[in-house]
């Protein structure tokens, strides 16, 4: 079956990166010229998804208008509004929100039965010569019978503890075992789920039965090691680029400086600054 759905988790408070997210929501902090969540949907887009459905919370407002269609002379938004008529979005109010498992499953009406991808909405990648979230796609088209794929990065082990870890069997891409969060003396593996999947429609069901973890979340991860208990596969997939994430200010400072350089002529302006910072 052709994955033609997404699923972006924007609901999160921005905690970490207050003031900036007192009032607005962190997926619209601009990452030089360009709002995070407009990355994340540009990258949704180029890999062939025509339906997305944006999980929201609090003051999300500002996020739901940046995707209307506008009267413009503006260049740049001239392009944005093209994308955007290539694709369908949707918004859904995560009232009383649980975690990220929990805001997944209030896409289970818009998944209807089919594979859905997930692309977190506060991370991106830059170098991709194919979009993550299609590197994703390609394997679970080629795959003979339906099964999961989990995007992952290789991480330190202090890292880990930070994020879902991800067990292979030998040197395949079969996942054995997956867990969030996991303590420093369990840590045995160097792969984290880095925020990009293709879900298939059981997760559904399993995420249902999920309970609240030790830090009182629905976990996303735990609804995939049910999958696993069930004898369903998941595949994990190392992605091809570099992953940006912005969850604290100077991760947003660095991704900002990233995302600008790509840019020649920005290169070379803050490559002046920072050598005229360094003299001084
Ligand atoms: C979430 C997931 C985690 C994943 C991470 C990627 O964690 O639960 O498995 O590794 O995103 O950023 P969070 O960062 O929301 O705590």
């Amino acid at each position: 079956m052709k994955v033609r759905k997404a699923i972006i988790p924007a609901a999160g408070q921005g905690t970490r990166l207050l003031p900036a997210t007192k009032t607005q929501p962190k997926e619209m902090l601009p990452i030089y010229d360009t709002p995070v969540i407009q990355l994340v949907v540009e990258e949704a887009v180029k890999s062939g998804i025509t339906e997305i459905l944006i999980i929201t919370g609090e003051n999300k407002h500002s996020l739901e208008k940046h995707f209307d269609i506008i009267n413009t002379e503006n260049g740049k938004l001239k392009e944005f509004n093209k994308l955007l008529e290539k694709v369908d979005i949707t918004f859904k109010r995560q009232s009383n929100p649980r975690g990220l498992g929990d805001a997944i499953l209030r896409a289970k009406n818009f998944a209807h039965g089919e594979p859905c991808a997930i692309l977190l909405g506060d991370d991106f990648y830059l170098n991709c010569e194919t979009p993550a979230t299609k590197q994703l796609i390609d394997i679970y088209e080629n795959l003979e019978y339906p099964a999961t794929i989990v995007g992952v990065e290789i991480l330190s082990k202090e890292k880990m503890t930070k994020k879902g870890m991800v067990i292979v069997k030998g040197e395949s891409n079969e996942v054995e075992n997956i867990i969030e969060k996991p303590n420093i003396d369990s840590v045995v593996s160097d792969l984290a789920i880095s925020g990009r999947y293709i879900v298939a429609p059981e997760i559904f069901e399993k995420l249902e039965k999920v309970t609240e973890s030790s830090r009182g979340e629905i976990e996303l991860t735990d609804g995939l090691a049910d999958l696993l208990k069930d004898n369903l596969k998941i595949y994990s997939h190392l992605i091809n680029g570099t992953r940006i994430d912005v969850g604290n200010p100077t991760e947003y400072l660095i991704a900002n400086l990233k995302y600008a350089m790509l840019d020649e002529s920005v290169k070379k302006e803050v490559i002046k600054v920072i050598k005229s910072e360094l003299d001084n």
